[in-house]
């Protein structure tokens, strides 16, 4: 549906795409996870064709961004991250004039509205002002217009930045039903717990390169340990301490210790161990490692810096 080979943005001085390439099946849910400035709306950007890369090619649903850009915009909807909408019209007038720009017109045009309006559960609002909306139906609405022309590969920029729960969880359902029926998505975020949820496959993107790329469990077994537990002293002796630390990689604190599982350690076997240093089995807690610890170990920063 997309492959993006060697592609380079620069915008002055700043390299925001640097060499990335990318290829994505029909039908993926696919995942772009970065920090703020990582690259992911420039890359979305040019996809769409808003923009030019310096280097590098694009081609959407086969077809070559340079040699047939009419055939590649018809194929893809593009919702940014920054709402594109004429806040002075309403729902129903703003779906048109995006209707009309991707050649819809007549009973098809009104039918479509329809449809994406009812999608988005914005259908009793239909003849309200944009202006008048809050920032999550503004955002539903955003999707409604980038859908309309029935895409079969959408752009999805951040779409839950400043959106009520109700919202997101009906931007979720309705991105993962259409997913279902075909679509192919791309969808970026500096979520982890939403690339987490709807995504087959996550791209890790900083600086204008893609640092790994897989599933969710392909890209958590990179990491070099794999279950975390942490556990209070509590008076421990020392002695049952460095009993555990044969493990994985401890890392102790005033009252409490962490300890980083290495790859193939066994649970049960961990705990058989723990209890018989006398830890009873409520003194640990156990968490799964999670792509922010991977964006840690692969950058030395959290997602949110
Ligand atoms: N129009 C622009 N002019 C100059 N620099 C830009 C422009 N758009 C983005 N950048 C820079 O390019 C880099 C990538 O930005 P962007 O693609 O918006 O990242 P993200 O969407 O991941 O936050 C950042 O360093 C940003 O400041
Ligand atoms: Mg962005």
């Amino acid at each position: 549906m997309l492959e993006v080979t060697s592609v380079t943005k620069r915008y002055g001085t700043i390299t925001a795409l640097d060499g990335i390439s990318l290829h994505i099946p029909r039908g993926e849910f696919f995942g772009l996870l970065g920090p703020n400035g990582a690259g992911k709306s420039t890359l979305m950007s040019l996809v769409a064709g808003l923009r030019a890369p310096d280097a590098g090619g694009i081609r959407v649903d086969g077809v070559s961004r340079e040699a047939g850009g009419g055939a590649a915009v018809h194929a893809l909807g593009f919702a940014p991250q920054s709402i594109a909408l004429y806040e002075e019209l309403t729902a129903e007038e703003n779906l048109g004039v995006f209707g009309r720009l991707c050649g819809l017109a007549g009973s098809a045009l009104r039918a479509r509205i329809d449809e994406c309006l009812a999608a988005v559960q914005l259908n009793d609002r239909r003849k309200h002002p944009v202006k008048t909306y809050s920032g999550g139906m503004q955002r539903r609405l955003n999707l409604a217009a980038a859908l309309l022309h029935s895409p079969k590969l959408l752009l999805c920029d951040e779409p839950t930045v400043g959106v009520d729960p109700q919202s997101r969880n009906a931007i979720f359902d309705l991105l993962q039903r259409l997913n279902r029926e075909g679509l192919t998505v791309i969808y970026s975020t500096h979520y982890m717990e939403e690339a987490t949820r709807l995504c087959s496959r996550i791209g890790i993107i900083d600086h204008g390169r893609i640092l790994a790329l897989g599933s969710l469990d392909q890209l958590i077994a990179r990491l070099p340990s794999t279950e975390v537990v942490t556990f209070a002293r509590n008076g421990a002796a020392s002695a049952a301490v460095a009993a555990l630390a044969w493990f994985g990689t401890l890392r102790e604190q005033a009252d409490s210790c962490e300890l980083h599982l290495a790859p193939g350690v066994r649970l049960a076997e961990f705990f058989a161990a723990a209890q018989s240093a006398g830890f009873p089995d409520r003194a640990f807690q156990l968490k799964r490692p999670t792509l922010e610890d991977l964006f840690l170990h692969l950058t030395g920063k959290t997602l949110r810096e």
